[in-house]
């Protein structure tokens, strides 16, 4: 493809883009295709000899768009949003456009120095301790997703309490980690990885508001210490996936001090929130972390995949993942003056992903990102407030942001009914989730354009729903 063919075709696609953004919410929110239906609809066999883009590009209207579910319609209320942006979209497209590869400073310091300097603003936007910032002892890196972020915190954690022998000679089955029962299973799969294994993976219970309970986690730290076992590593959650719980985190970072346990704090969807100082308090003891990080590519319009994850000490964080062949080494590297991302995660390549938080960033400002996080958080606490004076619906926990979960009061029978039809009307997609046991609605405002229209036509058609139930019974 010649840069000129290039311009054609890429005008196209953006034509294409913008047409289909215009149109979003004439379709089905949640794809309505078979299993197989899809692949089907594909020849069996590569074309031996190119064929035209026109043809490809019609092909995405016709064959690929009925398989998508559309994340970036306003209709979207499902899991925690991916939300996504026009400048979002084109810093994307900048990356693409420069191919560039920066796993060292060198392969292409922009792609470095830039990634460091928006993680730095991220630290003063976010209300993050400035132990974080690359100024000082920590420093923050881009992921790509939470999932390999709690990886890297696991690692870092397993080493610095086995004083960096279990990369050397393996894990010898006595390393433990705790998480509750609520935490993301990202952290199960992280044990799995990390060699710890899921039955050293303690999950601890929970109160009544679905939040870690310090006091659970010291016995239980105290109950492995006396069996032999190393506790190296504590996950606390700002914004839990099932219901947005909040857990302690100064309480457990207490716990985690007094047995020099690494401290890492998912707030992958809520992170977002503490753009707006009026929801920063969800976040205390932040500051006592090891270890943070959240998703722009969840809830702060920077389209998947966007991980920001910070470290309070890098050189532990370093020392865990660096390996230097001789292939990579380069006098940059050697001067020890620049930053080097392929060590601070588990992958040696990297994308320039921190174009699309940049150009995001930029766009918005602080203010228009705070404006659309305060509009999200007002319209889910507009939809609670609908679900409270319901009489045949009920809230199933606090709603502290923009994830509400609630639920008819006839039962799981009712509410899967209700949740199934409303995701095969395709007007909107819901999910569920269960809490003390229950089927549970959960309606999660993130997508980036929705407005009270939307949440309005949300709350009549689930009303709707559940009048049928009556009416069929
Ligand atoms: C609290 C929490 N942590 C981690 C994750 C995993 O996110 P990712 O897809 O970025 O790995 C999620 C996903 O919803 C989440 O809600």
């Amino acid at each position: 493809m010649t840069p000129d063919e290039f311009r054609r075709y890429g005008h196209a696609v953006v034509d294409w883009i913008a047409n289909y953004h215009s149109r979003i919410e004439s379709f089905p929110v949640l794809s309505q295709v078979k299993p197989g239906e899809v692949r089907a609809s594909l020849p069996a066999n590569p074309p031996l000899h190119g064929e035209s883009f026109d043809a490809v590009l019609r092909d995405v209207e016709n064959l690929i768009l009925p398989g998508v579910t559309h994340w970036q319609s306003p209709n979207f209320f499902a899991y925690f949003p991916g939300n996504a942006s026009g400048p979002g979209i084109l810093g994307d497209l900048l990356s693409s456009g420069l191919g560039v590869q920066g796993m060292l400073w060198s392969t292409s310091p922009a792609c470095t120095e830039l990634e460091t300097h928006v993680l730095d603003w991220l630290v003063t936007m976010l209300g993050l301790p400035e132990k974080f910032l690359s100024s000082r002892t920590g420093g923050g890196v881009i992921q790509d997703t939470a999932s390999s972020a709690a990886l890297c915190a696991l690692l870092a954690g397993r080493e610095r309490a086995t004083n960096y022998v279990s990369n050397k000679k393996g894990c010898d089955g006595r390393i433990v980690a705790y998480v509750s029962t609520q935490t993301h299973s990202s952290l199960q799969k992280a044990a799995m990885i990390a060699g710890i294994g899921v039955d050293n993976l303690r999950s601890i219970a929970v109160n009544e508001n679905f939040a870690m309970r310090p006091d659970a986690l010291a016995r239980q730290i105290e109950t492995d210490k006396r069996a032999g076992l190393v506790p190296c590593f504590v996950c606390a959650t700002v914004g839990t996936t099932s219901s947005n719980a909040m857990d302690p985190i100064p309480e457990i970072a207490r716990v985690a001090q007094h047995h020099n346990l690494w401290l890492h704090v998912d707030a992958a969807m809520s992170g977002t929130a503490a753009l707006c100082p009026e929801f920063r308090h969800l976040q205390n003891g932040v500051e006592l972390a090891d270890s943070y990080n959240f998703n722009p590519h969840k809830w702060m319009f920077t389209n998947f995949d966007c991980n920001s994850f910070w470290v309070a000490d890098r050189k532990a964080l370093i020392q865990t993942l660096s390996i230097l062949p001789e292939y990579l080494r380069n006098q940059a590297t050697e001067s020890g003056a620049v930053i080097d991302y392929r060590d601070w995660h588990i992958q040696l390549g990297r994308r320039f992903r921190s174009l699309k938080l940049w150009l995001v960033i930029r766009h918005y400002g602080v203010e228009g990102l705070q404006h659309h996080i305060r509009r999200h958080v007002e319209l889910a606490q507009q939809f609670a407030s609908w679900v409270r004076s319901d009489q045949d619906f009920e809230l199933a926990a606090p709603v502290p942001l923009n994830l509400v979960c609630f639920r008819h009061k006839a039962g799981d029978a009712a509410n899967q009914s209700i949740m199934d039809r409303l995701n095969r009307s395709g007007d909107l997609f819901l999910t569920h989730t269960k809490l003390n046991g229950q089927l549970t609605l959960r309606l999660c405002v993130g997508q980036t354009n929705t407005q009270a229209r939307h949440v309005e036509r949300a709350w009549k058609r689930i009303r709707e729903e559940a009048e049928k139930l009556t009416t069929n019974a």
